[in-house]
């Protein structure tokens, strides 16, 4: 069996997936995993399934942006019997009390994105996480010595690079933390797919601050985000 963009036979990913958005993330994440082994490569994008302190776990990258994480976590849910998807990734900070290498869990998702503002027409959706996956994020980071955590709302953009423009500080202003390009398209995929999806990013840059994590900054915080979502997933 195959899907246009996975080629993995069924039963070959676990219930429980770690989402990327960095194809080179999700073979370190298969090296942190017993047993991992290969099930999906297709355009590049390889898929590995191991455990987790006796878990099934799989990873597979998402890409970037909402059309792309949308399609990868379509076909998990409806064709391969996936049922809960988090994303471990990188956001920009907005609100002012955010620092490099905070962790954010998005408890909400603003977006701009058409693939979900048209799923409904009329309706302006809320795109919200799986309850219980964020409580345990929450916890999981809080028990990770020297770690702050904020939950809230984050903006799903398009856009990487946006230009000028007021809606950032407009979001701030209302609370959003961070501006990423995946969670919307995740929770809303979850939604029709009838899954459990959550989005937990670190914080890479400050928007407007002109400050970004150095390489080394990114590894470990990146690893740190990874016991988290683990941790998570098997509370
Ligand atoms: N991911 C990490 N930093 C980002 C930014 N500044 N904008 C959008 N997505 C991001």
């Amino acid at each position: 069996m195959a899907t246009p963009h996975i080629a993995a036979q069924p039963g070959d990913f676990a219930p429980d997936v770690l989402m990327p958005g960095d194809p080179l993330r999700a073979r370190r994440i298969a090296k942190v995993l017993t047993d991992a082994r290969l099930v999906t490569e297709v355009r590049g994008i390889a898929g590995f399934t191991g455990t987790w302190e006796g878990r099934p776990v799989s990873v597979l990258a998402s890409g970037m942006g909402v059309p792309s994480i949308s399609i990868y976590a379509t076909e998990l849910f409806r064709f391969y019997g996936v049922r809960r998807i988090v994303r471990i990734g990188t956001c920009g900070g907005i609100g002012p009390h955010l620092a490099l290498g905070d962790v954010v869990v998005a408890t909400a998702a603003h977006t701009d994105s058409a693939v979900t503002a048209t799923r409904l027409p009329g309706v302006h959706y809320s795109h919200a996480p799986s309850f219980a996956l964020a409580a345990a994020a929450v916890q999981a980071a809080h028990d990770e010595p020297g770690t702050t955590v904020h939950a809230g709302a984050v903006l799903t953009s398009d856009a990487f690079y946006s230009g000028e423009s007021d809606l950032l500080t407009h979001l701030a202003a209302r609370g959003t933390l961070a501006v990423e390009m995946e969670a919307a398209g995740l929770y809303a995929t979850a939604d029709v797919e009838h899954g459990e999806a959550l989005a937990l990013m670190t914080v890479s840059d400050l928007i407007g601050r002109d400050v970004e994590m150095s390489a080394a900054e990114r590894e470990t915080t990146f690893d740190r985000a990874l016991r988290i979502a683990l941790a998570a997933l098997a509370a």
